[in-house]
């Protein structure tokens, strides 16, 4: 083993909290949905039983409704993370398993996907199958949630509610948000900056306009139409909506291998797809952006999402290919991929998901590149390895100065190293 990869691998096992793994040692002390879906993929690299039980444990907080929501909280562990459960009182009661403690908001299904090449990576078809058959009727009615719970007359495309929901919680593709000065009704206090510097982490005006948004889902009792009348944040995000369509695939995928019908019929898969062009391609921007269902308007607001979001890779190919072109030119010399572009409205260098170099959307955009463009996905995996080799397993890197950010020894990072080193052999 190379010495990054047993840095990569020692990340995960001092995480490692049982049956999930924290996200980074105190920063983010529970489970996180798409946190989880990406350490799996590092698990299987060490210990495929541990990776099984890393899906397992998060789908073990699902709601009723298929939702899987984006914290799964460790009862022992609530003095110290922000917000806990306290502030999504509903929630408690929409659980599948009595006891759950969780967040009222979702994340990408990556899990979905996540758990079609965990079982993949098992070399016994019997035991393969026998753990998909224990998670499948899960990681369906997730998919089916977006669909059946999250949807409004006119589009097949899911509704995303919170900006926790995307995990780029303070993009500048959000800041729309700021004008509508959205403020909770109670007083809290934030321990978010308690281990990371504030300069790096969202502002005291962000955690307002998050904190009232919880309130407004609590007080829409988590119905979508109810939420839309009530709130200024409804959006179609572009990588929520192009890792929804990756998901069902993987659900069809699995069900095929188990002998079950597939839920996600062509037609419908198909429809989406076409949506998916309608609302998020720009022609005059070449890029796949996001969109404001409550002002009508596509979010003109270019981010590395719209190019994570080749990880769909259903995309028209013409699109594509001009998709990373525009984000390669707006970059310049950037480290790859800035989440936003240097000298873009909103662009912040050092703060959380302003600016900053993120590996799992290096990872995501990778895979989607591996459609159209191998060589410059197989680039974008080198310079991705070598930035955490030259800085080390950090939360995000400063994209002019590859510095590595936020919170040491970082779940995702670590595992996502793994992935890479494995893809590069
Ligand atoms: C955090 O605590 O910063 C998370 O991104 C919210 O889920």
């Amino acid at each position: 083993m190379s010495d990054l990869a047993a840095a990569a691998a020692a990340v995960l096992r001092a995480n490692d909290a049982g049956a999930w793994t924290k996200p980074s040692p105190a920063q983010y002390p529970h489970q996180w949905n798409w946190d989880s879906g990406f350490i799996s993929l590092g698990w299987a690299q060490l210990d495929w039983a541990r990776a099984a039980i890393e899906i397992q444990s998060m789908l073990r907080a699902r709601w009723r409704d298929g939702m899987v929501p984006h914290v799964h909280y460790d009862p022992e562990r609530l003095k110290g993370y922000f917000p806990g459960p306290d502030w999504w009182p509903l929630a408690q009661r929409q659980v599948l398993h009595p006891g759950q403690l969780t967040s009222g908001i979702t994340n990408p299904p990556v899990l979905v996907v996540a758990a079609l090449e965990v079982g993949l990576a098992q070399p016994d078809a019997g035991r393969r199958r026998r753990w998909w058959s224990t998670v499948y009727p899960d990681l369906r009615d997730f998919v089916a949630f977006f669909r059946d719970r999250r949807t409004l007359a006119g589009s097949p495309l899911p509704v995303m509610v919170h900006p926790w929901e995307s995990g780029w919680d303070n993009s500048p593709r959000w800041d729309f948000l700021k004008a509508a000065g959205l403020k909770p009704s109670r007083p809290y206090e934030r321990l978010d900056t308690v281990h990371v510097g504030a300069g790096q982490r969202p502002t005291g005006k962000d955690y307002d306009s998050f904190l009232a948004l919880a309130e407004l889902l609590e007080a829409s009792r988590y119905e979508i139409a109810e939420y839309r009348r009530r709130s200024p944040f409804c959006v179609h995000d572009v990588l929520l909506d192009a890792i929804w369509h990756r998901a069902a695939g993987a659900v069809n995928r699995i069900a095929a291998e188990l002998g079950e019908r597939q839920p996600f019929a062509k037609a419908e898969l198909d429809e989406y797809a076409a949506a998916f062009e309608e609302v998020h391609w720009d022609e005059a921007a070449g890029l796949y952006l996001d969109h404001d269902l409550v002002a009508g308007t596509r979010i003109e607001v270019p981010t590395a999402a719209g190019v994570a979001a080749l990880a769909g890779a259903f995309q028209d190919p013409g699109r594509a290919a001009r998709s990373r072109t525009t984000y390669a030119r707006l970059s310049g010399a950037a480290l790859e991929l800035a989440t936003t572009p240097p000298g873009q409205p909103g662009f912040e260098a050092r703060r959380y998901w302003r600016g900053p170099v993120w590996i799992n959307v290096n990872w995501l955009a990778a895979r989607g590149l591996d459609r159209f463009a191998p060589a410059e996905a197989a680039e974008l995996r080198r310079a991705t390895l070598d930035l955490v080799a030259r800085s080390g397993l950090a939360e995000y890197f400063d994209p002019l100065t590859g510095e590595g950010l936020g919170s040491d020894a970082f779940s995702w990072t670590a595992a996502l190293t793994l992935e890479l080193l494995s893809a590069s052999k």
